[in-house]
């Protein structure tokens, strides 16, 4: 049977009670929580304003109340995320996971950058990912893959900026090809992919049947009407 790991998304939280949304999380056994950092200019809207340092410090001391050291991965939806990399990494998140189109696209250098920052910032091997909009294909991250800079992949299947919205089928494609090119080399290529974005107990078996490793999900853990817990685990076996 596969494993799949899923991730709840923060943005789709009860903000007024972050310690107990956090410690919900814990209970349903997650081990990653994804914090969606967006910084109102990169998606221009004065509500895609999220996450800043002391929030992220704020989740990561929840996690410590609880004894858990769940991994925080930081989707860095900002522009220059490099700034972003010392104080983040100092609050306690794990991964930054950089937004390819905020990174000028298909300026890659500018990403490679922010990457062996993020690594050389935490001494005990940072891991960085990237993450591409559901309309940019994934030829356009290879050459950035070839580097071997990359941990993990994370595939909108939404476009970022708000949780709730309708999963675009078309990410489907992108997780099978990025698999099938991931596992036709060995070592250089050892990535993660994620899916994240409109994420429920119907999209979370195509997903995993087309490569996703790990499923990141806000609204539909949050808003469950059976709690978080049935969620998880209704997503962890996703075949019914
Ligand atoms: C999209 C974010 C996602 C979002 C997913 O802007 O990157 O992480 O929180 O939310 P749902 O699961 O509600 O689609
Ligand atoms: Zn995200």
């Amino acid at each position: 049977k596969r494993r799949v790991v899923i991730s709840p998304s923060l943005l789709a939280a009860d903000w007024s009670n972050i310690r107990g949304e956090v410690e919900k999380c814990i209970k349903a056994k997650a081990s990653r929580l994804h914090v969606d950092v967006f910084d109102g200019v990169f998606l221009d809207s004065p509500h895609a304003l999220t996450f800043g340092p002391q929030m992220v410090q704020a989740i990561r001391r929840s996690c410590d109340n609880c004894d858990s050291q769940a991994v925080l991965d930081l989707h860095m939806c900002v522009e220059r995320p490099l700034r972003y990399v010392q104080p983040m990494a100092d609050a306690g998140g794990d991964r930054f996971i950089f937004q390819w189109e905020a990174m000028g696209g298909s300026d890659t250098g500018a990403l490679q950058e922010a990457i062996r920052l993020a690594k050389a910032v935490i001494s005990s091997g940072m891991q960085c990912g990237v993450s591409i909009n559901p309309g940019t294909d994934v030829e356009s991250i290879h050459p950035l893959l070839e580097t071997g800079l990359v941990d993990l992949v994370d595939i909108l299947a939404v476009e970022p900026g708000f949780g709730g919205q309708k999963f675009q089928p078309r990410a489907l494609q992108k997780l099978r090809d990025l698999k099938e090119w991931r596992d036709q080399e060995r070592d250089r290529r050892k990535f993660e992919l994620l899916v994240d974005g409109g994420i429920n107990e119907h999209t979370a078996s195509s997903a995993v049947k087309a490569g996703a490793g790990i499923l990141v999900a806000g609204t539909y853990l949050f808003k469950h009407p059976e709690g978080l817990r049935a969620g998880v685990e209704e997503i962890t076996a996703p075949s019914h």
